[in-house]
């Protein structure tokens, strides 16, 4: 007999219903039509096998299942529990009953236990859309899932527990998850805080600023002098999701398998460190199966790239156009898939191959054209990138031991917010611009005007330090950022003073000081 279930098949980070129709009928044999994947068609043998161990076996007879759309790529292992329900439904060891009401996807362990699969929150929105009264998911998966109003969510630990269901011969109690109290309860609740670090007034300062305008920020220094330790505390001073971003985040991180078992929702914004062997792919998102790669796991947050020159510089390139359109699209022959990557850059290097170079105690032992062709690896490109620069010079000794609490990141975060909210009004009418790092030539002419003494700074500033047209104007986006921290309409010149100071590591400076 002919039966239905549903699944659905996950692309980019949404998802589309699919239709699995078995049919049974007098002959022998299993023809799976409908585009699926080597995967979904060696799923067949992990069902031949749960089903034995489950005590149930295949029909011996002709099975057709068919997988609509057709022309949608059906990939992965995650169809097993749908495929074998809709066997057992056609063979009729089941009732039919209950499977227009329900979504239901899973991967079976030869045992018949069902395995955690990739994407369940868009799956379960897709559920909702497509007017489904719920969806049937393993158990690791169902707290995600349960985020989504107006459905019921069962998770379930294996194949019987499902027929159990289906044949309501138990009565099962769907998860629930409060989406507001779970958001509002864990929101901004982040373990390494500004205020576990000593000194470092000055680069805690320009952090301050690069969180407020969406600044990326290049880190120099050396070993041991407190870089990634304040990278990591750079999520906690950016103001806090709002659940829209807290969704979308947690979707991305479901569609890659990585949101953990039993997570409902992301509350904090993702810092991603991924290491300098990364290849471009799993960077930026890709493979055979697209998967996001770390700038989407970064999304809404903070992507830390520590030893900058270290990286390929073929991994480095990949990185400039997501940067810019802030999502990444990856191109199959048949399909493409779009990721959403909009995150800040935090980047650390040592200042030479030693690390020692402007140490206050130890000695550099690099040579001068050493020293340069270190700095060259970066290109200048993605140096461009970079709106701030900093130095990180160690703390001495005692400073560290000090034991007076720095200001913690909840003070630090709410000048961030308020500076936010001028830009906010400032691009009201732009509604892909949010922050001022994302100005443009045209935008930096209306919004960053300066006077005459501003104008003779900056001037002077262009002739010593040699910069560039496009630092020109990177600084002036900085000192655009500094103005709103101290709510000032206008751009002063001490605002454009302090937004030099974080050129110092422009290729023309480079020369001359190194
Ligand atoms: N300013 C500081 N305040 C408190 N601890 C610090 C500071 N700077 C460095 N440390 C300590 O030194 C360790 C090493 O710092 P780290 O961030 O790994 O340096 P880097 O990344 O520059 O090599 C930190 O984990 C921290 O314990
Ligand atoms: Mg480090
Ligand atoms: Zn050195």
């Amino acid at each position: 007999m002919l039966v239905r279930t549903y699944g659905s098949a996950v692309y980019g980070i949404n998802a589309q219903k699919i239709t699995i129709e078995v049919d049974s009928s007098r002959g022998v044999g299993f023809y799976l039509v409908g585009l699926p994947d080597s995967a979904v068609r060696e799923s067949f043998q992990r069902i031949d096998v749960a089903l034995s161990t489950n005590g149930y076996k295949l029909p011996g007879k002709k099975i057709v299942v068919n997988m609509a759309p057709a022309d949608i790529r059906k990939e992965g292992s995650a169809y097993d529990l749908p495929l074998a329900i809709g066997i057992l439904a056609s063979d009729e060891r089941i009732s039919p009953q209950l499977l227009e009401d329900y979504m239901i996807m899973g991967e079976l362990a030869l045992d018949g236990q069902l395995r955690p699969i990739r994407g369940a929150l868009p799956m379960a929105i897709n559920a909702k859309e497509e007017g489904f009264r719920g969806i049937i998911l393993p158990s690791a998966n169902a707290r995600e899932a349960a985020v989504v109003k107006g459905l019921e969510v069962y998770g379930m630990d294996n194949l019987q527990q499902v027929i159990d269901f289906l044949e309501q011969r138990a009565d099962f109690e769907p998860v629930r998850v409060d989406l507001e109290k779970e958001f509002f309860q864990n929101l901004d609740n982040y373990e390494a805080d500004f205020s576990d670090v000593k000194g470092q007034e000055n680069v805690k300062r320009a952090l301050e600023i690069a969180a407020a305008g969406g600044h990326n920020v290049l880190m120099i220094g050396p070993p041991g002098s407190g870089k990634t330790m304040l990278a990591k505390r750079m999520p906690s001073i950016l103001p806090p999701l709002t659940l829209e971003e807290a969704l979308e985040t947690t979707k991305i991180h479901s569609v890659a398998g990585r949101l953990g078992t039993n997570v409902s929702l992301l509350t904090r914004r993702p810092f991603r460190s991924p290491h300098h062997t990364i290849s471009d792919v799993a960077l930026v998102g890709g493979g055979s199966y697209p998967q996001p790669g770390e700038i989407s796991l970064a999304h809404n947050g903070v992507l830390f790239l520590d030893e900058l020159p270290e990286f390929k510089r073929s991994v480095l390139e990949v990185l400039r156009q997501p940067l810019e359109d802030r999502v990444i699209t990856i191109s199959r022959s048949k399909f493409s898939v779009e990721y959403p990557a909009s995150f800040m850059l935090i980047a650390a290097m040592n200042p030479c191959p030693c690390g020692y170079y402007n140490h206050p105690e130890k000695e550099c032992v690099c040579t001068p054209s050493q020293i340069r062709r270190y700095l060259n690896k970066i290109s200048g490109p993605l140096l461009d990138r970079f709106d701030i620069h900093i130095e990180v010079i160690p703390v001495p000794f005692k400073d560290l031991s000090d034991n007076r609490q720095s200001e913690s990141s909840r003070k630090i975060r709410q000048r961030v917010i308020a500076a936010r909210k001028i830009q906010q009004k400032r691009f009201a009418q732009y509604p892909s611009i949010h922050y001022n790092a994302q100005m443009g030539a045209k935008l930096i002419r209306k919004f960053c005007k300066i006077d005459d003494t501003s104008q003779q700074l900056l001037r002077a500033a262009v002739e010593r330090l040699q910069l560039s047209a496009r630092a020109y104007d990177r600084i002036l986006k900085v000192s655009r950022t500094i103005a709103d921290l101290e709510q000032s309409p206008d751009i002063e010149p001490h605002h454009i003073a302090e937004a030099i100071q974080y050129r110092s590591l422009d290729k023309e400076t480079w020369g001359n000081k190194y």
